[in-house]
């Protein structure tokens, strides 16, 4: 991994499609897609169904994260083609091991299976790595399919090497080693750009199953963007659609958080587990956020705050009370808003606003996680961990392809308050929803171990600070 969070590799930010058929080799796929992963790819896997005889579609399912395309005739959930969506999206695709019988098929583009018709139906190089008994690849068939698909389709070959066969014949059918096949996808790949960065536009992506980690938590967490009042009608706002905080809070509850979702003008489905506040000004934010911070009453705050929602930076001084009309010349003031999370961030810690002790921090006190959208560089986001005292930021640069606003990807990078940081890959959100997550939990855990009163039902209660209340 590079230090600037991406993924380095031959193959960086590359989607390739596996099409695996059934050879006694197949199993030798699932070094293949590790080889590629290794080089920074994200693999898709295809299957014909006698390939899912030799190797189950649930071994490539969780080792490639995607699930596995082996049913020309299935829909994707979302009823997308699934052959289509691979064959439109992935930069290569790569055929090992590809039997006798499937270059058949292929040289006649008989498109019965999903390699096939993936295959038939994209623009992407494709590469082939045959593997058989030598007498079968020795036969003039095979080898007049071969040169069609060489000569006729420009598909690049990796030729099988010489060896004993499980035929327990000597001679040339062995597959090719992993290595040699992902040269052959490097080399065809040379000086193309990347195919389709949108993430929406390609497969889509199993989410691993986790351990109830978070049983008996109480987790915050705030998302979309923020709205403030021009006039009656009109406001200022942002793009964000509230998808990694959906992403956060479905993470947080399959791993048995009980979750209060802040939502701020999301354009996704909301998790249905979740108490859900809707808000929809960056003030209506703060008093949610300082509520749920504190508890009402009696009642304990949470043990994690994660500020995902973009929050205006500022509000019209004067909002209109009607609605302005065309003709004048307008010009908006604009005030900065409050700084929720440095706001929060002080309570929880007992902080007046110089950061002096001023009352009985929250007990415990929760994790406190922020995020710092950065257009380019996050070389702001460590000084933002230290101002607001927070324990983890989570920077991502949202002009970067696949991150930010809108996208069901995200490439962060994870501060923390000791100095360090972590620089994720490209990662379907929910992917980075259950890394910060996994940090979290790891707090918590130190923080039960030192906190040697232990009893989260004591903890103080202290109401919101006024300051700066728009
Ligand atoms: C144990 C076993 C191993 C096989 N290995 C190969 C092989 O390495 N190469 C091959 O071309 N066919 C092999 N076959 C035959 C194929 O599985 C068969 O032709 C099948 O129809 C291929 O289907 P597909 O091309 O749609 O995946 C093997 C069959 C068996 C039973």
């Amino acid at each position: 991994m590079a230090d600037d969070g991406h993924p380095r590799g031959r193959l960086a930010g590359r989607l390739i499609g596996l099409g695996v058929t059934g050879s006694i080799a197949a199993y030798k796929a699932v070094d293949l897609v590790r080889r590629l992963q290794d080089q920074g790819a994200d693999v898709v896997v295809l299957l014909t169904p006698s390939a899912a005889r030799f190797v189950g579609p649930l071994t490539f399912a969780a080792i490639s994260r995607h699930p596995v395309e082996g049913d020309v005739l299935a829909l994707l959930p979302d009823g997308r083609i699934g052959h289509i969506v691979i064959a439109d999206s992935v930069d290569a695709l790569v055929v090992a091991p590809a039997t006798a019988h499937w270059l058949g098929a292929m040289a006649n583009g008989l498109s019965g299976d999903s390699v096939t018709a993936a295959c038939l139906a994209t623009t992407a190089p494709v590469v082939v790595a045959p593997a058989m008994d030598g007498d079968m690849y020795a036969h003039p068939a095979t080898q007049a399919n071969v040169r069609r698909l060489r000569d006729d389709f420009g598909y690049a070959l990796v030729e099988p090497e010489s060896g004993p066969l499980a035929s327990g014949q000597q001679g040339i059918g062995r597959l090719a080693e992993s290595g040699r096949i992902v040269d052959a996808v490097v080399a065809a790949l040379a000086g193309r750009p990347i195919r389709e960065p949108r993430s929406e536009r390609r497969p889509p992506t199993v989410a691993p199953v986790r351990d109830p980690d978070l049983a008996g938590r109480r987790i915050v967490i705030t998302g979309g963007g923020t709205r403030e009042p021009i006039d009656t009608v009109r406001f200022i706002g942002n793009r964000s659609s509230g998808k990694m905080a959906v992403a956060l809070a479905e993470a947080a509850l399959d791993r048995g958080a009980a979750v209060t979702l802040v939502a701020a003008n999301t354009t996704v489905s909301l998790p249905d587990g979740a108490t859900i506040r809707q808000v929809e000004t960056t003030g209506q934010l703060r008093a949610a956020v300082l509520e749920a911070l504190t508890g009402p009453g009696d009642e304990a705050g949470p043990d994690a705050l994660i500020m995902a929602a973009a929050v205006a930076d500022f509000t019209p001084t004067r909002p209109s009370a009607g609605k302005l009309t065309r003709g004048e010349r307008v010009i908006l003031e604009l005030s900065p808003t409050p700084d929720i999370l440095a706001e929060a961030a002080r309570i929880a810690r007992g902080l007046d606003a110089a950061g002096e002790p001023t009352r009985q921090a929250l007990r415990p006190v929760p994790v406190l996680v922020g995020f710092a959208a950065e257009a380019g560089s996050l070389d702001r986001a460590p000084g933002k961990l230290v101002r607001k005292q927070v324990d983890l930021i989570v920077g991502n640069d949202i002009t970067a392809p696949g991150s930010g606003f809108g996208t069901d990807t995200n490439r962060v990078v994870i501060f923390d308050a000791s100095g360090g940081q972590e620089a994720l890959p490209l990662l379907a959100k929910r992917e980075v929803a259950d890394r910060i997550l996994d940090r979290v939990a790891r707090l918590l855990g130190e923080r039960d171990a030192t906190d040697v009163d232990g009893d989260a039902a004591t903890r103080q209660t202290v109401g919101p600070t006024h300051e700066g209340q728009p």
